[in-house]
């Protein structure tokens, strides 16, 4: 019996071993494919593409609302072509934001396309940011080339403000509550985060370009341990790209793990636990078998002997 039980629970831990082996390899292929720190340039990459699929002999200075591919819904994009002379002198106002006179383009193309992003839905997706709640969508400003109009994988340019800020309008950000931290975020073409404070309720400035937000500390709207779904974007499980997220996945990889591993322990516990006590009842009745009974006479405990060992009933027979 005792050696049964020793390869029984060998056997168990052979098991447990190759689940977990498993359940590891999995969570490791889970964080994988959104773990690339390249999904928001590259994103970037594709909408201009798309922007510029809309600029078919574009008028200077009109904004052209883009398509994106059906994979990317939800996603809007524009894109409008600008002399960057007369973008010095005059500025524009393209959606949310506001570029006032006297930006300068580096390096210096003659003409230039401004590309418009609206994430919508795929915000934390492709800027997620552990801790923080998106109250308003991702949106996007950069500049390109406009050279080739039918030209991909264009390099950003950069900008530089010499008068005033640009400013984001975040139209539709009027539930920021007044007294929470609400913070704008900034974030360059790789995707690394920058905070700022908010110049109104609903307004960032900036003198850069790239995406920016209205973020506030999660922990402030939603105080109870189950996080609140924020107003727009869920955070998906994928499309990871910072180093923080990623460390944060293969925490919750080794928890998720131990987890499992303590649930699987005490299943195979339960298991052996119900072995064992039914080993005991065999046990149990064999000793019946050859221990002798006891009954009960007044206070006392009596052995009495088995009635299945003399087998009286047939001699009862015999003499009957
Ligand atoms: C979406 O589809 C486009 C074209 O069909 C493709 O080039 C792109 O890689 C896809 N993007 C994603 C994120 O799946
Ligand atoms: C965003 O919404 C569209 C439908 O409106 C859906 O097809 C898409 O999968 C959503 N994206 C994410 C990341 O949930
Ligand atoms: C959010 O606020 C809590 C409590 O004030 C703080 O401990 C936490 O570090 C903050 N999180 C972030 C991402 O700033």
């Amino acid at each position: 019996m005792k050696l049964l039980g020793s390869v029984q629970s060998i056997h168990h831990f052979i098991i447990l071993h190759g689940l977990v082996v498993l359940l590891f390899a999995y969570q490791y292929k889970a964080q994988s494919p959104g773990a690339s720190s390249s999904s928001a340039s590259s994103l970037n990459a594709l909408l201009q593409d798309y922007a510029y699929r809309a600029l078919v002999r574009p008028h200077t200075g009109v904004i052209y609302p883009g398509n994106v591919p059906s994979n990317l819904t939800g996603i809007g994009i524009a894109a409008v072509r600008l002399r960057s002379g007369s973008l010095r002198r005059k500025g524009i106002i393209f959606n949310e934001f506001e570029i006032p006179t006297g930006l300068i383009v580096q390096p210096y193309v003659r003409r230039l396309v401004l590309v418009y992003h609206n994430l919508g839905n795929w915000s934390s997706f492709y800027y997620p940011l552990p801790g923080y709640t998106y109250l308003t969508p991702v949106l996007g400003l950069l500049a390109y080339d406009a050279t080739n109009l039918s030209a991909t994988n264009l390099p950003e340019l950069s900008m530089v403000v010499s008068e005033s800020f640009i400013s984001i309008n975040f139209t539709n950000a009027t539930h920021v509550l007044s007294g929470t931290d609400a913070r704008c975020v900034w974030f360059d073409v790789n995707g690394s985060p920058d905070f700022q404070q908010l110049v109104s309720i609903n307004t960032c400035s900036t003198y850069r370009l790239g995406h920016f937000s209205i973020v506030v500390n999660s922990s402030e709207i939603a105080p109870s341990p189950v996080p609140s779904l924020p107003p727009g974007p869920v955070p998906s499980p994928g499309g990871s790209k910072s180093s923080n997220s990623k460390a944060w996945k293969i925490a919750g990889g080794v928890v998720g793990g131990l987890v499992a591993l303590a649930a699987l322990t005490l299943i195979v516990y339960y298991i052996r636990q119900r072995k064992n006590k039914k080993v005991a009842q065999l046990e149990q009745h064999a000793d019946a078998g050859v221990s002798l009974q006891t009954a009960r006479v007044g206070n006392t405990q009596i052995p009495v002997a088995s009635g299945t060992r003399t087998l009286p009933v047939l001699e009862n027979e015999l003499v009957a």
